[in-house]
């Protein structure tokens, strides 16, 4: 079995996978990084949605051979006590309602935020349109989204 470096939340991993083992099940069955979720499998619905080198991507449509030297942070990477502007402003908006969905919507909304500190309406809604929530928590993502606005342009 081949084997691959990976930096996932700054930290260095080996791994031992198929090259197109999907990163989704490298992250959530290898490193038992449970929070990137598996929804649809098919680049539908954006569950599995991590950052890799500063873009938001689907983890279930990345084989873990072509993520070798990139930088991954998942939904743990974070912060560990809840203190990133994301994952303050997902508490004070009250995001979740079954949560399934939440960590791939925080991950699209923190690398739009990392590309940009002021983002419209228009872009917001155009970014986290590739983030379905069947419980249908889009009003409060965008809420939250405007509070970590305010928060990281303080
Ligand atoms: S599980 Fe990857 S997009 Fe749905
Ligand atoms: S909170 Fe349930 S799917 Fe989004």
């Amino acid at each position: 079995m081949p084997s691959f470096s990976l930096n996932v939340n700054n930290k260095q991993y080996t791994v031992e996978a198929e090259a197109d083992m999907p990163l989704l099940w490298v992250l959530r069955d290898l490193l038992n990084l449970t929070g990137t979720k598996y929804g649809c499998g098919v680049a539908s619905c954006g569950a599995c949605t991590v950052i890799m080198d500063g873009s938001s991507v689907y983890s279930c449509q990345r084989p873990v051979g072509a993520c070798v030297n990139k930088k991954i942070i998942t939904i743990e990477g974070l912060s560990e006590d809840g203190s990133h502007p994301v994952q303050k402003a997902w508490q004070k908006a009250a995001v979740p309602q079954c949560g399934y969905c939440q960590p791939g919507q925080m991950m699209a909304a923190t690398a739009m935020l990392e590309k940009n500190k002021r983002p419209t309406d228009e872009m917001i809604n155009s970014v986290m349109s590739d983030n379905l929530c069947r419980c249908g928590t889009y009003h409060r993502i965008k809420e939250a989204i405007h509070i970590a606005i305010e928060e990281i342009n303080k």
